[in-house]
């Protein structure tokens, strides 16, 4: 009798059940309540969103980078579960929290979150590493401001800005001109985020995995902005576009807009798109 040779994943450390669970297109993860100090931060995505991702594209020591660091949630999930991780973020004050944050945290290896411009990244992450070996990243999670979406107010989120400020509470991300959220023109965003990662590519090692979280957007005229189709399309032309993920939420309010005239939905799912570096 031959002996079957069991084959050795080179991704990540899921048996096989696991894998065929994790490689459904669509999934819910609705997210716990924030603390106190993250809650600063508008929009941080939940760090179950990301152990999903890190677990699947990335085993333990591998190294993780997230260009629009936020609050730390990609690295706070990464220190959990063993990984590495490097976050750039623009905003010194989401950098602060972040930092205290990811402290606060048990889990291993080594995290790091810099202030930095994403457009500029390898040379800040060229810097912190001056003297050391600098890693490759196996694989980059990231979600980038959607547009100038926070500083429009339109339906369930008007809600969300009218808390916020009754709170005292940011609703946006910064001033800074820096900030790709607040670029005027939409087709400049998308290009701007284009040139991100086409600068980002050689930080990543051959055959990475990269996962962008991004929604669609429906702009202040009624027009939907297609961010995720748009990135999409744009970041192929450095990266092979694999497949999109639907992250869904299914314990947000659902709101009556439009009503009774005009068709308005209740946008309560992200596309998670998966690239690949080539
Ligand atoms: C959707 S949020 C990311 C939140 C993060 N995933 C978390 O859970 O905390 C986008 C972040 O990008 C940051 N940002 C905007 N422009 C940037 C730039 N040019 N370079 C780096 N970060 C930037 C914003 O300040 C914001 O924190």
């Amino acid at each position: 009798m031959t002996e079957k040779k069991e084959r050795k994943s080179t991704l990540n450390n899921l048996d096989g059940k696991e894998w065929v669970k994790a490689t459904k297109s669509w999934f819910i993860v609705n997210p716990k309540p924030r603390s106190k100090n993250q809650i600063c931060h508008p929009a941080k995505y939940p760090e179950e969103l990301v152990s999903r991702f890190v677990a699947f594209f990335t085993k333990e020591g591998h190294w993780v980078l997230d260009p629009f660091a936020g609050v730390g949630s990609t690295l706070i999930a990464c220190k959990e579960m063993g990984r590495n991780a490097v976050g750039v973020e623009l905003n010194i004050e989401f950098v602060e929290i972040g930092i205290k944050s990811i402290q606060s945290f048990k889990g291993k290896g080594k995290h790091f979150l810099i202030p930095g411009d994403a457009y500029v990244c390898h040379m800040n992450i060229e810097d912190m590493f001056e003297g050391e070996e600098q890693p490759e990243f196996d694989f980059l999670m990231t979600s980038p401001p959607y547009w100038n979406m926070l500083r429009k107010s339109r339906g369930g989120n008007d809600t969300i800005h009218k808390e916020r400020e009754e709170e005292g509470l940011p609703t946006y991300y910064s001033d800074l001109e820096l900030d790709v959220g607040n670029i005027d023109s939409y087709e400049e965003y998308i290009e701007r985020i284009g040139q991100i990662f086409d600068r980002i590519k050689p930080l990543l090692r051959s055959k990475a995995y990269l996962v962008v979280v991004v929604q669609n957007m429906r702009d202040i005229d009624g027009e939907m902005k297609p961010i995720a189709w748009d990135l999409g399309k744009r970041l192929s032309q450095t990266y092979s576009l694999k497949q999109e993920m639907i992250w869904c939420q299914d314990n947000k309010r659902l709101g009556c807009w439009g009503f009774p005239t005009t068709y308005v939905s209740n946008v309560h799912h992200h596309y998670c798109l998966i690239l690949q570096k080539n």
